[in-house]
Protein backbone atom coordinates (compact mmCIF):
# COMPACT_ATOMS: atom_id res chain seq x y z
CA UNK A 1 0.00 0.00 0.00
CA UNK A 2 0.73 3.79 -0.49
CA UNK A 3 2.56 4.26 3.42
CA UNK A 4 1.33 7.94 4.38
CA UNK A 5 4.86 10.27 4.07
CA UNK A 6 4.00 11.39 7.69
CA UNK A 7 2.97 9.74 11.29
CA UNK A 8 -1.08 10.52 11.63
CA UNK A 9 -0.79 13.11 14.42
CA UNK A 10 0.25 10.61 16.58
CA UNK A 11 2.38 13.16 18.77
CA UNK A 12 -0.50 15.81 19.31
CA UNK A 13 -3.90 15.01 21.23
CA UNK A 14 -6.46 13.41 19.56
CA UNK A 15 -9.10 16.59 19.86
CA UNK A 16 -6.56 19.05 18.11
CA UNK A 17 -6.66 17.00 15.09
CA UNK A 18 -7.91 19.10 12.32
CA UNK A 19 -9.56 16.72 10.10
CA UNK A 20 -10.39 19.32 7.43
CA UNK A 21 -6.66 20.32 6.84
CA UNK A 22 -6.82 19.07 2.64
CA UNK A 23 -3.04 18.28 2.47
CA UNK A 24 -3.65 15.32 4.25
CA UNK A 25 -5.77 13.96 1.39
CA UNK A 26 -3.44 14.90 -1.12
CA UNK A 27 -0.36 13.39 0.46
CA UNK A 28 -2.14 10.26 1.52
CA UNK A 29 -2.24 10.93 4.96
CA UNK A 30 -5.71 10.53 6.00
CA UNK A 31 -5.78 6.99 6.10
CA UNK A 32 -3.83 6.46 9.14
CA UNK A 33 -5.62 9.68 10.91
CA UNK A 34 -8.72 8.69 10.40
CA UNK A 35 -8.53 5.29 11.97
CA UNK A 36 -6.62 7.32 14.74
CA UNK A 37 -10.00 8.73 15.42
CA UNK A 38 -12.26 6.39 14.86
CA UNK A 39 -10.41 4.32 17.09
CA UNK A 40 -10.29 7.27 19.72
CA UNK A 41 -12.56 9.80 19.34
CA UNK A 42 -14.96 8.41 16.30
CA UNK A 43 -17.79 11.33 17.17
CA UNK A 44 -15.35 13.95 16.96
CA UNK A 45 -15.66 17.82 17.85
CA UNK A 46 -12.82 20.69 16.57
CA UNK A 47 -13.34 24.24 18.14
CA UNK A 48 -10.17 26.08 15.85
CA UNK A 49 -10.15 25.48 12.46
CA UNK A 50 -10.23 27.29 9.10
CA UNK A 51 -13.89 25.97 8.55
CA UNK A 52 -14.67 27.21 12.17
CA UNK A 53 -16.32 24.37 14.66
CA UNK A 54 -17.43 21.42 13.58
CA UNK A 55 -18.33 17.80 14.91
CA UNK A 56 -16.63 14.70 12.54
CA UNK A 57 -18.82 11.85 12.44
CA UNK A 58 -16.31 9.11 11.36
CA UNK A 59 -17.66 5.20 11.85
CA UNK A 60 -20.12 3.95 9.32
CA UNK A 61 -23.39 3.35 11.64
CA UNK A 62 -23.47 7.00 12.75
CA UNK A 63 -22.99 8.27 9.18
CA UNK A 64 -25.99 6.20 7.84
CA UNK A 65 -27.72 7.24 10.88
CA UNK A 66 -26.74 11.48 10.28
CA UNK A 67 -27.69 11.13 6.29
CA UNK A 68 -30.77 9.33 6.93
CA UNK A 69 -32.42 12.30 9.45
CA UNK A 70 -32.46 14.87 7.17
CA UNK A 71 -34.83 16.05 9.80
CA UNK A 72 -32.71 16.28 12.74
CA UNK A 73 -29.61 17.28 9.96
CA UNK A 74 -30.32 19.92 7.66
CA UNK A 75 -28.48 20.54 4.20
CA UNK A 76 -29.21 24.01 4.05
CA UNK A 77 -27.57 26.23 3.58
CA UNK A 78 -24.57 24.10 1.98
CA UNK A 79 -23.29 20.65 2.09
CA UNK A 80 -19.55 21.31 1.78
CA UNK A 81 -17.39 21.91 4.98
CA UNK A 82 -16.75 25.33 4.15
CA UNK A 83 -19.25 28.13 3.58
CA UNK A 84 -19.40 29.05 -0.16
CA UNK A 85 -18.14 32.04 -1.99
CA UNK A 86 -19.84 30.44 -5.12
CA UNK A 87 -23.79 29.43 -6.28
CA UNK A 88 -25.07 26.84 -3.87
CA UNK A 89 -28.62 27.67 -4.46
CA UNK A 90 -29.35 24.07 -5.59
CA UNK A 91 -31.61 20.80 -4.57
CA UNK A 92 -28.50 18.97 -2.93
CA UNK A 93 -28.32 22.22 -0.38
CA UNK A 94 -32.42 22.31 0.41
CA UNK A 95 -34.70 20.03 2.51
CA UNK A 96 -37.96 18.23 1.71
CA UNK A 97 -39.99 19.97 0.29
CA UNK A 98 -38.33 22.09 -2.35
CA UNK A 99 -35.33 19.46 -2.68
CA UNK A 100 -37.73 16.83 -3.53
CA UNK A 101 -39.52 18.83 -6.51
CA UNK A 102 -36.49 19.82 -7.75
CA UNK A 103 -34.89 16.53 -7.71
CA UNK A 104 -37.64 14.93 -9.67
CA UNK A 105 -38.08 17.40 -12.52
CA UNK A 106 -34.80 16.42 -13.29
CA UNK A 107 -34.29 12.33 -12.67
CA UNK A 108 -35.51 10.94 -15.68
CA UNK A 109 -32.38 11.81 -17.34
CA UNK A 110 -31.19 8.90 -15.54
CA UNK A 111 -34.08 6.81 -15.46
CA UNK A 112 -33.77 2.47 -15.99
CA UNK A 113 -35.21 3.48 -19.40
CA UNK A 114 -32.87 6.14 -20.38
CA UNK A 115 -30.08 4.79 -19.29
CA UNK A 116 -30.49 1.88 -20.99
CA UNK A 117 -30.39 4.17 -24.03
CA UNK A 118 -27.21 5.42 -23.55
CA UNK A 119 -25.34 1.94 -22.68
CA UNK A 120 -24.34 1.37 -26.51
CA UNK A 121 -23.13 5.34 -26.97
CA UNK A 122 -21.24 4.82 -23.44
CA UNK A 123 -19.34 1.73 -25.25
CA UNK A 124 -19.15 2.61 -28.85
CA UNK A 125 -17.23 6.17 -27.09
CA UNK A 126 -15.27 3.54 -24.44
CA UNK A 127 -14.01 1.82 -27.46
CA UNK A 128 -12.77 4.69 -28.87
CA UNK A 129 -10.93 6.13 -26.56
CA UNK A 130 -9.21 3.18 -26.02
CA UNK A 131 -8.31 2.11 -29.14
CA UNK A 132 -6.64 5.49 -29.84
CA UNK A 133 -4.35 5.09 -26.70
CA UNK A 134 -0.65 4.62 -28.14
CA UNK A 135 0.76 1.25 -26.35
CA UNK A 136 4.15 1.05 -24.64
CA UNK A 137 3.90 4.75 -24.29
CA UNK A 138 3.48 7.19 -20.56
CA UNK A 139 0.36 8.49 -20.81
CA UNK A 140 -1.91 10.67 -18.46
CA UNK A 141 -4.65 8.17 -17.57
CA UNK A 142 -6.80 11.01 -15.96
CA UNK A 143 -6.62 13.35 -19.01
CA UNK A 144 -6.86 10.49 -21.80
CA UNK A 145 -9.22 8.55 -20.41
CA UNK A 146 -11.11 9.65 -17.11
CA UNK A 147 -11.86 13.32 -17.82
CA UNK A 148 -12.45 12.17 -21.79
CA UNK A 149 -15.65 9.84 -21.11
CA UNK A 150 -16.76 11.62 -18.04
CA UNK A 151 -16.77 15.45 -20.39
CA UNK A 152 -18.68 12.79 -23.19
CA UNK A 153 -20.92 12.05 -21.19
CA UNK A 154 -22.56 14.91 -19.63
CA UNK A 155 -22.17 16.63 -22.27
CA UNK A 156 -24.71 14.64 -23.71
CA UNK A 157 -26.86 14.83 -20.35
CA UNK A 158 -26.98 18.45 -20.93
CA UNK A 159 -27.02 18.75 -24.53
CA UNK A 160 -24.21 20.56 -25.26
CA UNK A 161 -22.42 19.93 -28.09
CA UNK A 162 -19.43 17.17 -27.70
CA UNK A 163 -17.19 20.33 -28.92
CA UNK A 164 -17.61 22.01 -25.91
CA UNK A 165 -16.60 18.87 -23.48
CA UNK A 166 -13.74 20.11 -22.09
CA UNK A 167 -15.07 23.22 -20.71
CA UNK A 168 -17.36 21.08 -18.35
CA UNK A 169 -14.41 20.23 -16.30
CA UNK A 170 -12.64 23.18 -16.12
CA UNK A 171 -15.80 24.71 -14.62
CA UNK A 172 -16.28 21.80 -12.20
CA UNK A 173 -12.90 22.73 -11.33
CA UNK A 174 -13.78 26.34 -10.80
CA UNK A 175 -16.80 25.13 -8.49
CA UNK A 176 -14.85 23.23 -6.15
CA UNK A 177 -11.48 24.81 -6.09
CA UNK A 178 -12.00 27.69 -3.05
CA UNK A 179 -10.20 27.79 -0.38
CA UNK A 180 -13.72 28.40 1.32
CA UNK A 181 -14.99 25.65 0.10
CA UNK A 182 -12.70 22.82 0.48
CA UNK A 183 -9.44 24.58 1.72
CA UNK A 184 -7.76 24.03 -2.07
CA UNK A 185 -5.57 27.16 -2.59
CA UNK A 186 -4.30 26.41 -6.10
CA UNK A 187 -7.16 28.99 -7.94
CA UNK A 188 -7.05 32.86 -7.35
CA UNK A 189 -10.42 34.27 -6.37
CA UNK A 190 -10.36 36.37 -9.90
CA UNK A 191 -9.61 33.09 -12.46
CA UNK A 192 -12.74 31.06 -10.33
CA UNK A 193 -15.07 34.18 -10.74
CA UNK A 194 -14.02 34.44 -14.53
CA UNK A 195 -14.49 30.88 -15.10
CA UNK A 196 -18.18 30.67 -13.42
CA UNK A 197 -19.20 33.53 -15.28
CA UNK A 198 -18.55 31.75 -18.12
CA UNK A 199 -19.92 28.92 -16.93
CA UNK A 200 -23.24 30.61 -17.01
CA UNK A 201 -23.51 32.74 -19.94
CA UNK A 202 -22.70 29.80 -22.17
CA UNK A 203 -25.85 27.82 -20.12
CA UNK A 204 -28.07 30.72 -20.49
CA UNK A 205 -27.26 30.59 -24.33
CA UNK A 206 -28.06 26.68 -23.67
CA UNK A 207 -31.50 27.35 -22.11
CA UNK A 208 -32.73 29.14 -25.24
CA UNK A 209 -31.32 26.85 -27.73
CA UNK A 210 -32.97 23.98 -26.02
CA UNK A 211 -35.86 26.03 -25.95
CA UNK A 212 -35.59 25.97 -29.33
CA UNK A 213 -35.23 22.67 -30.50
CA UNK A 214 -38.61 20.68 -29.04
CA UNK A 215 -37.43 16.78 -29.43
CA UNK A 216 -34.40 17.47 -26.56
CA UNK A 217 -34.68 15.09 -23.61
CA UNK A 218 -31.62 16.34 -21.79
CA UNK A 219 -31.13 17.98 -17.95
CA UNK A 220 -31.69 21.71 -19.51
CA UNK A 221 -35.61 20.56 -21.48
CA UNK A 222 -36.52 18.25 -17.75
CA UNK A 223 -36.01 21.83 -16.17
CA UNK A 224 -37.86 23.39 -18.64
CA UNK A 225 -40.59 20.72 -19.22
CA UNK A 226 -41.73 20.78 -14.90
CA UNK A 227 -43.99 23.40 -13.34
CA UNK A 228 -42.00 23.32 -10.63
CA UNK A 229 -38.54 24.29 -12.52
CA UNK A 230 -39.81 26.04 -15.90
CA UNK A 231 -38.68 29.48 -14.41
CA UNK A 232 -35.19 28.79 -12.92
CA UNK A 233 -33.92 30.96 -15.93
CA UNK A 234 -35.04 33.36 -14.04
CA UNK A 235 -33.31 32.98 -10.96
CA UNK A 236 -29.73 33.10 -12.00
CA UNK A 237 -28.53 32.22 -9.08
CA UNK A 238 -30.48 29.14 -8.44
CA UNK A 239 -29.93 27.75 -12.41
CA UNK A 240 -26.02 28.52 -12.13
CA UNK A 241 -26.42 27.06 -8.45
CA UNK A 242 -27.88 23.96 -10.22
CA UNK A 243 -25.92 23.33 -13.31
CA UNK A 244 -22.86 23.24 -10.99
CA UNK A 245 -24.25 20.58 -8.64
CA UNK A 246 -24.79 18.61 -11.99
CA UNK A 247 -21.20 19.15 -13.40
CA UNK A 248 -19.66 18.43 -10.10
CA UNK A 249 -21.55 15.69 -9.66
CA UNK A 250 -21.05 14.03 -13.04
CA UNK A 251 -17.63 15.05 -13.74
CA UNK A 252 -14.88 14.42 -10.95
CA UNK A 253 -16.74 11.58 -8.97
CA UNK A 254 -17.13 9.09 -12.26
CA UNK A 255 -13.74 10.49 -13.42
CA UNK A 256 -11.77 9.65 -10.08
CA UNK A 257 -13.06 6.16 -9.89
CA UNK A 258 -12.32 5.38 -13.54
CA UNK A 259 -8.26 6.88 -12.14
CA UNK A 260 -9.25 5.25 -8.59
CA UNK A 261 -9.94 1.82 -9.94
CA UNK A 262 -6.66 1.65 -12.48
CA UNK A 263 -4.34 2.97 -8.82
CA UNK A 264 -5.97 0.14 -6.89
CA UNK A 265 -5.40 -2.60 -9.77
CA UNK A 266 -1.72 -1.52 -9.37
CA UNK A 267 -1.36 -1.40 -5.39
CA UNK A 268 -3.20 -4.96 -5.58
CA UNK A 269 -1.63 -6.44 -8.44
CA UNK A 270 -3.12 -9.78 -7.51
CA UNK A 271 -6.63 -8.73 -7.88
CA UNK A 272 -5.92 -7.59 -11.59
CA UNK A 273 -5.07 -11.10 -11.85
CA UNK A 274 -8.49 -12.45 -10.45
CA UNK A 275 -10.62 -10.19 -12.19
CA UNK A 276 -8.61 -11.30 -15.51
CA UNK A 277 -9.78 -14.26 -14.61
CA UNK A 278 -12.81 -13.95 -13.53
CA UNK A 279 -14.22 -11.20 -15.78
CA UNK A 280 -18.13 -12.00 -14.23
CA UNK A 281 -16.45 -10.23 -11.12
CA UNK A 282 -16.14 -6.78 -12.53
CA UNK A 283 -19.72 -5.55 -11.04
CA UNK A 284 -18.92 -6.07 -7.93
CA UNK A 285 -15.49 -4.85 -8.74
CA UNK A 286 -17.32 -1.61 -9.70
CA UNK A 287 -18.75 -1.11 -6.40
CA UNK A 288 -15.38 -2.08 -5.06
CA UNK A 289 -13.70 0.93 -6.53
CA UNK A 290 -16.34 3.33 -5.44
CA UNK A 291 -16.02 1.98 -2.05
CA UNK A 292 -11.91 2.18 -1.64
CA UNK A 293 -11.84 5.48 -3.84
CA UNK A 294 -14.80 7.64 -2.18
CA UNK A 295 -14.80 10.43 -4.71
CA UNK A 296 -16.27 13.04 -2.42
CA UNK A 297 -14.65 12.48 0.73
CA UNK A 298 -17.47 14.22 2.91
CA UNK A 299 -21.25 16.10 3.17
CA UNK A 300 -21.87 18.24 6.00
CA UNK A 301 -24.90 18.89 7.60
CA UNK A 302 -25.93 21.56 10.09
CA UNK A 303 -28.07 19.98 13.17
CA UNK A 304 -31.35 21.44 13.91
CA UNK A 305 -32.08 20.16 17.55
CA UNK A 306 -29.82 19.16 20.11
CA UNK A 307 -29.37 15.17 19.46
CA UNK A 308 -27.22 12.49 21.44
CA UNK A 309 -24.56 10.60 19.38
CA UNK A 310 -21.60 8.59 20.64
CA UNK A 311 -21.70 10.01 24.26
CA UNK A 312 -21.55 13.48 23.00
CA UNK A 313 -24.30 16.10 22.34
CA UNK A 314 -24.52 17.72 19.25
CA UNK A 315 -26.00 21.17 19.66
CA UNK A 316 -28.61 22.97 17.65
CA UNK A 317 -26.80 24.70 14.99
CA UNK A 318 -23.62 22.88 15.14
CA UNK A 319 -21.96 21.83 11.52
CA UNK A 320 -21.74 18.47 11.32
CA UNK A 321 -19.24 16.61 8.92
CA UNK A 322 -19.65 12.94 7.60
CA UNK A 323 -16.72 11.58 6.46
CA UNK A 324 -17.70 9.00 4.21
CA UNK A 325 -14.05 8.28 3.49
CA UNK A 326 -13.29 7.11 6.81
CA UNK A 327 -16.79 5.17 7.27
CA UNK A 328 -15.66 3.17 4.53
CA UNK A 329 -12.84 2.32 5.85
CA UNK A 330 -14.45 1.21 9.45
CA UNK A 331 -13.56 -2.20 10.22
CA UNK A 332 -16.28 -2.68 12.41
CA UNK A 333 -18.33 -2.83 9.55
CA UNK A 334 -15.86 -4.11 6.53
CA UNK A 335 -13.90 -6.53 6.64
CA UNK A 336 -9.56 -5.64 5.85
CA UNK A 337 -11.26 -2.27 4.75
CA UNK A 338 -7.78 -0.95 3.44
CA UNK A 339 -7.71 -3.79 0.93
CA UNK A 340 -8.84 -3.57 -2.18
CA UNK A 341 -10.95 -7.09 -2.82
CA UNK A 342 -12.73 -7.63 -6.67
CA UNK A 343 -14.89 -10.25 -5.18
CA UNK A 344 -15.17 -8.45 -1.83
CA UNK A 345 -18.82 -10.13 -0.31
CA UNK A 346 -21.39 -7.22 0.09
CA UNK A 347 -19.45 -5.15 -2.01
CA UNK A 348 -22.41 -2.20 -2.37
CA UNK A 349 -22.38 -1.92 1.41
CA UNK A 350 -20.53 1.14 0.96
CA UNK A 351 -21.06 5.11 2.15
CA UNK A 352 -19.45 7.00 -1.27
CA UNK A 353 -23.38 7.71 -2.77
CA UNK A 354 -24.83 8.52 0.50
CA UNK A 355 -27.80 7.53 2.44
CA UNK A 356 -31.19 8.67 2.73
CA UNK A 357 -33.14 11.68 0.57
CA UNK A 358 -29.89 12.88 -1.04
CA UNK A 359 -28.44 9.61 -2.13
CA UNK A 360 -26.68 10.12 -5.08
CA UNK A 361 -28.82 10.78 -8.20
CA UNK A 362 -26.55 9.46 -10.80
CA UNK A 363 -25.41 6.58 -8.75
CA UNK A 364 -26.52 4.16 -11.66
CA UNK A 365 -25.01 5.66 -14.16
CA UNK A 366 -21.89 6.31 -12.67
CA UNK A 367 -21.69 2.46 -12.21
CA UNK A 368 -22.67 1.85 -16.14
CA UNK A 369 -20.07 3.81 -16.88
CA UNK A 370 -17.14 2.24 -14.78
CA UNK A 371 -18.66 -1.50 -15.52
CA UNK A 372 -18.49 -0.47 -19.79
CA UNK A 373 -14.81 0.98 -18.77
CA UNK A 374 -13.27 -2.13 -17.20
CA UNK A 375 -15.06 -4.54 -19.62
CA UNK A 376 -13.17 -2.87 -22.65
CA UNK A 377 -10.37 -2.64 -20.66
CA UNK A 378 -10.52 -6.03 -20.42
CA UNK A 379 -10.81 -6.77 -23.77
CA UNK A 380 -7.48 -5.28 -25.12
CA UNK A 381 -5.36 -4.46 -22.28
CA UNK A 382 -2.71 -6.96 -20.41
CA UNK A 383 -1.36 -4.10 -17.89
CA UNK A 384 -2.32 -0.74 -17.22
CA UNK A 385 1.58 0.00 -15.55
CA UNK A 386 1.27 3.05 -13.34
CA UNK A 387 4.70 4.93 -14.18
CA UNK A 388 4.72 6.92 -10.92
CA UNK A 389 2.45 8.11 -8.36
CA UNK A 390 -0.16 9.94 -9.13
CA UNK A 391 -0.37 13.90 -8.11
CA UNK A 392 -3.55 14.22 -5.96
CA UNK A 393 -5.89 17.19 -5.71
CA UNK A 394 -5.56 19.20 -2.79
CA UNK A 395 -9.14 19.16 -1.59
CA UNK A 396 -11.22 18.04 1.77
CA UNK A 397 -13.43 17.30 -0.83
CA UNK A 398 -12.84 15.88 -4.14
CA UNK A 399 -10.66 12.92 -3.57
CA UNK A 400 -9.06 12.49 -6.46
CA UNK A 401 -6.65 12.76 -8.68
CA UNK A 402 -4.61 15.47 -11.10
CA UNK A 403 -2.99 13.03 -12.91
CA UNK A 404 -1.74 9.92 -13.57
CA UNK A 405 1.04 8.35 -15.53
CA UNK A 406 0.75 4.86 -16.78
CA UNK A 407 2.35 2.83 -19.68
CA UNK A 408 -0.49 0.53 -21.06
CA UNK A 409 0.23 -3.19 -22.78
CA UNK A 410 -1.82 -4.67 -25.60
CA UNK A 411 -3.09 -8.20 -24.86
C1 LIG B 1 -18.91 7.31 -8.59
C2 LIG B 1 -19.64 8.34 -8.91
C3 LIG B 1 -20.43 9.19 -7.93
C4 LIG B 1 -20.30 9.35 -6.59
C5 LIG B 1 -19.31 8.67 -5.66
C6 LIG B 1 -21.31 10.29 -6.16
C7 LIG B 1 -21.51 10.69 -4.84
C8 LIG B 1 -22.57 11.45 -4.41
C9 LIG B 1 -22.85 11.78 -3.02
C10 LIG B 1 -22.00 11.39 -1.83
C11 LIG B 1 -23.99 12.52 -2.99
C12 LIG B 1 -24.66 13.11 -1.74
C13 LIG B 1 -25.38 12.02 -1.00
C14 LIG B 1 -25.94 12.44 0.33
O1 LIG B 1 -25.89 13.61 0.72
O2 LIG B 1 -26.48 11.55 1.02
C15 LIG B 1 -24.42 12.68 -4.36
C16 LIG B 1 -25.53 13.39 -4.75
C17 LIG B 1 -25.82 13.68 -6.06
N1 LIG B 1 -25.22 13.15 -7.18
FE1 LIG B 1 -23.72 11.83 -7.21
N2 LIG B 1 -22.01 10.71 -7.26
C18 LIG B 1 -21.52 10.05 -8.38
C19 LIG B 1 -21.96 10.20 -9.68
C20 LIG B 1 -22.94 11.06 -10.09
C21 LIG B 1 -23.34 11.29 -11.46
C22 LIG B 1 -22.76 10.58 -12.69
C23 LIG B 1 -24.30 12.25 -11.45
C24 LIG B 1 -24.97 12.87 -12.64
C25 LIG B 1 -26.07 12.59 -13.09
C26 LIG B 1 -24.54 12.59 -10.05
C27 LIG B 1 -25.48 13.49 -9.61
C28 LIG B 1 -25.79 13.73 -8.29
C29 LIG B 1 -26.83 14.64 -7.86
C30 LIG B 1 -27.72 15.48 -8.77
C31 LIG B 1 -26.85 14.61 -6.45
C32 LIG B 1 -27.77 15.39 -5.52
C33 LIG B 1 -28.89 14.50 -5.08
C34 LIG B 1 -29.85 15.14 -4.09
O3 LIG B 1 -29.51 16.09 -3.41
O4 LIG B 1 -31.00 14.66 -4.04
N3 LIG B 1 -23.70 11.85 -9.27
N4 LIG B 1 -23.56 12.01 -5.20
Amino acid sequence: MNKPANTSNQDIPVGSINLSDPSRFENYTWPETFARVREEDPVHFIEDSPFGPFWSITKFKDIVFVDSNHKLFSSEPFIIIGDPNVPSNNFISMDPPKHDVQRKAVQGVVAPKNLAEFESLIRERTQKVLDGLPLGEPIDWVQHVSKELTSLMLATLFGLPLEEREKLPYWSDMATSSPGVAGNTSVSDDVRQAGLDECLSRFIQLWHETLDKESSFNLISLLQKSDDTKDMINDLEEYLGNILLLIVGGNDTTRNSMTGGVYAMNKFPEQFDKLKANPELIPNMVSEIIRWQTPLAHMRRIATQDVELGGKTIKKGDKVVMWYISGNRDTDVIENADDFIVDRKNARQHLSFGFGVHRCMGNRLAEMQLRILWEEILLRFDKIELLQEPKRVESNFVHGYENMMVKVSAL
